[in-house]
Formats: structure tokens, sequence, C-alpha cells
């Protein structure tokens, strides 16, 4: 059987009511476009949207990076935001960074996750999309879920699992290229959690099995502001996740999410908040936030969708949700101080900076 891909293609084109959820226009103008022009080109797609992002989950044959494929999607969002414009909806086109459309979406804006491999005869992956956090935001969950038997019970009774996973973690400062680091676990977990526990600069990029040699996870990586040198929007990932048999079960990668980790982004991406698992097609409210992450899972067959499972749906995470909101609120009663705002390197707007700017040549050098 050939392999398969499947691709998320994601952006922010345009919200209503400022950056809290795209319109049903958008959304339509994105569909019909992938719907009529992905003819021939892709197998199956699902379109979804969390906070204010949209994004394009397709399944076709063609291998990640395609330049197709990438087209079908940019141009799908391009036509998108002119709705988006056409509504006067806020931020329309806010992740398009380019006009016009090279080799790939990478480098361009809109956040990409992807994997080629060889359908198991059932194949049940995980599609998690996030908002108001950036990429590092999965750096707790994907170590718990993948490497730590406290979350991961099928590291210590599944011996298809046992024998670890392969990590490959990005320093996402380095631009030129992307740099890389492979970390097997057990053997290099403390190392792994040295990188990890620093997730503006060192982000999860994919996963691999080392009993089987298979990918388990493809998350996106992009920093805006590395390409635009400037704030332009919060990175807010997404992710697939391989699960089941060689890899831990949709429980296990869901366990960590019940924490509900602190994360960075909230409000203008420059605060500190609780990742809050939410409902599909959820919007974004309390003081920009909170961070939200939702989760589908999809069994894929031949290229062919079905219908979602939505995994936050369950009575379960109302309590999480709920105890969120307390964190959420816990941290923005001490407002701008200290840990409830990201330190000055990660702030996302440059108000701040031109102040202490200015401010530098008031001190004065106490003789
Ligand atoms: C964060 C985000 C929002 C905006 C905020 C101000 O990722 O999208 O919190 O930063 O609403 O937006 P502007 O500066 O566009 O008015
Ligand atoms: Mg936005
Ligand atoms: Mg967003």
């Amino acid at each position: 059987m050939p392999k398969i891909t499947i691709s998320v293609i994601k952006a922010d084109i345009g919200s209503i009511g400022g950056h809290v959820r795209p319109s049903q226009k958008l959304l339509e103008a994105v569909e019909n476009y992938i719907k009529q022009k992905g003819r021939g080109l892709i197998l199956d797609y699902y379109l979804n949207f969390t906070g204010d992002d949209v994004s394009i989950l397709s399944t076709h044959r063609r291998g990640v990076l395609d330049s197709k494929i990438h087209r079908l999607c940019w141009e799908a969002l391009v036509a998108g935001t002119k709705a988006a414009k056409s509504q006067g909806l806020y931020a329309a086109g806010q992740d398009l960074l380019k006009e016009a459309f090279a080799k790939n979406v990478k480098g361009m804006g809109p956040a990409v996750a992807e994997m080629e491999f060889e359908e198991r005869p059932a194949e049940p992956f995980l599609f998690f999309q996030a908002d108001k956090t950036d990429p590092g935001a999965f750096n707790l969950p994907l170590y718990l879920g993948f490497a730590d038997p406290m979350h991961c019970s099928g590291l210590m009774l599944s011996p298809k699992i046992k024998k670890g996973f392969k990590f490959v973690v990005m320093d996402v400062n380095y631009t030129q290229a992307d740099k890389i680091i492979e970390l097997n676990v057990p053997e290099d977990l403390y190392d792994l959690a040295a990188l990890l526990r620093d997730p503006e600069r060192f982000v999860i990029e994919s996963i691999f099995s080392r009993a089987s040699g298979e990918q388990a996870v493809a998350a996106s990586t992009t920093r805006l502001r590395n390409i635009a040198g400037k704030y332009v929007g919060k990175d807010d990932p997404v992710m697939l996740v391989r699960v089941q048999s060689d890899f831990p079960a949709t429980g296990e990668i869901l366990s960590p999410f019940a924490i509900a980790p602190y994360v960075a982004g909230f409000m203008r991406g420059s605060h500190t908040g609780p990742l809050m698992p939410v409902k599909k097609n959820s919007t974004i409210s309390y003081f920009d936030g909170p961070p939200i992450i939702s989760g589908l899972g999809f069994c894929v067959k031949n290229g062919k969708l079905t219908e979602p499972v939505d995994l936050f749906d369950q009575p379960f995470w109302d309590e999480v949700r709920k105890r969120a909101s307390i964190k959420a609120k816990e941290i923005r009663a001490q407002g701008f101080f200290g840990a409830a705002m990201l330190p000055y390197s990660e702030l996302e707007y440059g108000g701040i900076v031109e102040t202490l700017k200015a401010l530098e040549k008031k001190f004065k050098i106490r003789k």
C-alpha cells in the first residue's frame, strides 16, 4: 500500500469581535476553495477552528512539504482572508506574512504539522490545536505522555512501548536553518528535561517509536516573530499524534492535559495562563484567553477520514476547565507582576521596550 500523508496547515486570518473566532463566511470560503480545487489532489479533508485560528487537515499521497498541497491550503487561506476583509473582520490575513507563494508555507506564517506513514490496518490519530499560546506549550504534555510512566502506563506495561521513544527537539531561536537535536528516552531523559524546561527556545518537533521506527508525533514549530522580526500574533500551535498499539493510548496522551499547565500566551501574547482543554470550535474570551487546546480523534483508511470524536467533550474535563478558570484568575490577580507576565525577551509588543529605552536616559549613576 502506498504511504499516506496527513497535513495540517493553520492560520489566523481574521476574527469576529476581536481575536475571538472566525466567521461562518470565512470558514465557508476556505472550505469551498478546498472542495473545488482539492479535487484529484487530496483524498479527504476536515476544516476546524479553535479560537481565532482556522486549520485545514487533509490527507493525500504526496508526502510532506509538497508544494501543490501547500499551495492549495495557502490559496484557500487567501480566499478566507478575502471573505474576512469583505466583512471587516479583525486582523484579516494576519498570519499570511508573505505576498507570493514560493515552495511551501514554511516561513510564510501559517503553522504546519505533517506526517507521512504507511497506514496500519486500524489507524487512530489525534489532532490538537491550541490558541493564545505558542509551540512550547506541547513540551510538557508530550514529555509526560511519551516518557513518564506516571501518565503513560504503557512504558511499564507494554513491551513495545517500553523500548521508549526518540524525541526530535528544535532550537527555535536559531533562524538560519532548522537546528535540531535527537534524544532517546529513557537514556537521555534528564537531558530532554533540561531542554524542555525552556519552552520558548526548545520545542518538540517530532517523536518516533524506538520499537518500530514509526513516527508518532508531528508538531508545528513556527515562531512568527522569527519570520516577521516583530510581533504579528502568537504562534498558536497544532500537532498530530498517532496513538494505540506501538504508541501511547489516547487516554495516556490526554492524561497530562488534566494538569492545565501554565503556558506563555494569553493577552497580547505576553502573559502566563493555564492551558484549558476545550471542546471543538471553542472561542476566546477572558483576558483574550485563557490559552486553550482542542483535541479531535480520527481514524483513517486509504486516506478517508472518519468523523471526528471530540476528546475534551466529556464530563471529566468540566472539572479541569473549572480548575483552569481558577488558575487563570489566581495568576491574573497579580496583573503585570513577576511570573504573571512573560520576561522582557518574550514580550510580544514593543511598548515596554520603548518605555525602558526612554527611562534608561533618565537614570543617573550616584557618585
Ligand atoms: C494574542 C492576541 C490578542 C491581541 C490583543 C490586542 O495572541 O491575539 O490578545 O494581542 O487583542 O490586539 P491588537 O494589538 O491587534 O489590538
Ligand atoms: Mg489572533
Ligand atoms: Mg490565534
